[in-house]
């Protein structure tokens, strides 16, 4: 069965790239009927929409200014994606808290990304939280959206070391390669995953 993925984005759209770069080599529409349908900004001047079109990928922009509330928004926002039918909401990069409302439309086909090890460091400033708290390593994870922020069952993560000489910057941009290569691959494996009662199977134990 077609399955669509519309992926949400504010700024580089970095992820976005990857997981587009990902869907194109491995041939995730040829192999499994999914397609990346549409790529939507809140922000006009993301650059990830560029990057998008460069890929042959439809783009929208729903700019969180033009509404007098967060509701507002939503629901505008929730109409552009379900233009497109998606099996899959991916919010990659993309810095708008949503409305209960909107993730309970989208429950259960909304993931996102977030640079830390969750539970740790939910929220903004992940990096340099990790380095004052003295962390040893830090990472992302890749998780289903529910109404709190940054909790939700987490599907993937990957772990970097934090070195002594690191700043925000260099870990974020550290981490930032580890989120490329595992949230292709939680999508992936999400949309492929799903059994009969919609839930996705967890990694098995060796017996
Ligand atoms: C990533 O670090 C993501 O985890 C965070 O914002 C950054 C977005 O980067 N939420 P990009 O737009 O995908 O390049």
């Amino acid at each position: 069965m077609k399955k669509n993925i519309v992926i949400l984005i504010s700024g580089g759209g970095s992820n976005m790239a990857a997981i587009a770069s990902a869907a194109q080599q491995q041939g995730w529409q040829e192999r499994h009927d999914i397609r990346i349908a549409a790529v939507i900004s809140n922000r006009p001047d993301a650059g990830g929409l560029a990057l998008a079109r460069e890929a042959g990928i439809a783009t929208a922009v729903v700019d969180h200014k033009a509404y007098a509330s967060r509701e507002d928004f939503d629901t505008a926002l929730a109409q552009a994606i379900d233009a497109h039918a998606p099996a899959l909401v991916v919010l990659a990069g993309f810095m708008r808290v949503l409305t209960p409302g909107f993730v309970a439309h989208y429950e259960g086909r909304l993931l996102n990304i977030h640079p830390s090890l969750l539970p740790a460091f939910p929220g903004l400033n992940t990096h340099q939280r990790a380095i004052d708290a003295g962390c040893k390593v830090a990472g992302c994870t890749v998780h289903e959206v529910t109404a709190e922020l940054d909790v939700g069952p987490i599907l993937d993560q990957a772990v970097v070391g934090v070195l002594p000489c690191d700043t925000a910057q260099t870990l974020a941009a550290r981490v930032l390669e580890q989120e490329h290569q595992i949230y292709s691959r939680a999508v992936l494996a999400f949309l492929l995953g799903k059994n009969e009662s919609g839930q996705a199977p967890s990694a098995t134990c060796p017996r």
